[in-house]
């Protein structure tokens, strides 16, 4: 990185463009810790105008760590329905146990106690640890390793752990006292100047006249792209299975994608109506009438479900699944986004007309 000697002036510029630029965001207006650390969470992999809807809800169903720490598991997910990487809340509510047990409930103000909780890496440490604390401490996210690799013209993978590594680095040497602005500052342009996919807005970026990447016309190809993993296909059928006033669903297995959640029943492949029959005779229906519904395909991140559905009306309860109202399904139980597709016609009901 050759440009690293003058990283330093992008601080003065850069913060003010956040002070006149920054989103106003519900963790931004009052950052206390918990509050922080919630937010970054939830910020993992999933955007700001997604989270928004999730933040207030959340925080006011659990407005503290032993809030957290002491609420099932069914809230937990109802609450993050629709977030995904369902991993996350779970990593959320062990941590606040840790907190609520080793640390009086105080969100630890120190970069290693944080590094050391579950679902906490150097990002997440960084981030908390800068905004909650005003710790000086980097907190480096794709969209921060976008942001120096444009400026610095830098041509390597930046998701190569070397390059993070110097990156990391670099941030940390040129840390201002407003380390926790700052650190949002560089995410900020990355998430509304500096974008993604070859669409920089250098024209309005407050950092151009001190960008490599700009001066040599290769901004919009940084960060060099590696060849990504492919995504795997998987054919699936699911079930729609309905009794008057129920609908099955089952638990996934404990380990593997969606890990113990819950699931419309389904299994591998493509079926036909009369496989899909015969699948039920298996479960332990014996006379039944498929209904066959739209295609549905969902994206998870090295997984893709190309989804066959079928409806199907069954005179009582059957087989090895829960039963749940639609009550019970618009309240209780978490179903994955994987899911939305038949879902929504659930919910809708009386539309699923079997
Ligand atoms: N992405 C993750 N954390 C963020 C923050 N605090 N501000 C803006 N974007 C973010």
């Amino acid at each position: 990185m050759t440009a690293s000697l003058d990283l330093h002036k992008i601080v003065p510029p850069l913060l003010s463009w956040y002070d006149k630029a920054a989103r106003v965001l519900p963790w931004r207006e009052n950052p206390q810790p918990y509050r922080v650390w919630v937010s970054e969470i939830m910020l993992q992999q999933t955007r700001v105008e997604a989270v928004k809807p999730y933040y207030e809800r959340f925080l006011s169903a659990l407005p503290t760590v032993e809030t957290l720490a002491d609420a099932p598991e069914e809230l937990l997910l109802k609450l993050w329905e629709g977030l995904g990487y369902y991993n996350r809340v779970r990593n959320l509510q062990r941590a606040a146990r840790v907190i609520a047990e080793q640390h009086g409930g105080q969100v630890p103000a120190s970069f290693d106690k944080l590094l050391a909780l579950p679902g906490f890496g150097e990002y997440t440490a960084g981030a908390v640890a800068s905004i909650a604390f005003g710790i000086r401490v980097p907190a480096v996210d794709g969209n921060v390793l976008r942001v120096i690799s444009r400026l610095t013209a830098d041509r390597r993978d930046s998701k190569d752990a070397a390059v993070k590594r110097q990156v990391t680095e670099a941030v940390r040497g040129i840390l201002p006292e407003r380390v926790g602005d700052f650190n949002q500052s560089l995410m900020e342009l990355g998430a509304t100047v500096c974008l993604p996919n070859g669409a920089p807005l250098c024209a309005e970026c407050p950092l151009n006249g001190l960008c490599a990447g700009y001066r040599q016309g290769i901004a919009a190809e940084l960060p060099a792209k590696t060849a990504k993993r492919p995504r795997v296909i998987e054919e699936r059928t699911v079930f729609l299975l309905c009794t008057e006033d129920r609908v099955a669903l089952r638990r996934r297995p404990a380990r593997g994608l969606l890990a113990g959640l819950w699931e419309l029943p389904g299994i591998s492949g493509t079926l036909s109506a009369e496989q899909a029959e015969e699948q039920l005779r298996e479960w332990g229906l014996l006379e039944s009438s498929v209904q066959p519904l739209p295609r549905a395909k969902h994206i998870f991140t090295h997984r893709e479900w190309r989804m066959t559905a079928y409806a199907v009306r069954a005179p009582q309860p059957f087989g090895e699944f829960v039963w749940v109202t639609r009550q019970e399904l618009l309240e209780e139980y978490m179903l994955p986004s994987a899911f939305k597709t038949y879902a929504d016609m659930l919910k809708d009901w009386i539309s699923v007309d079997i």
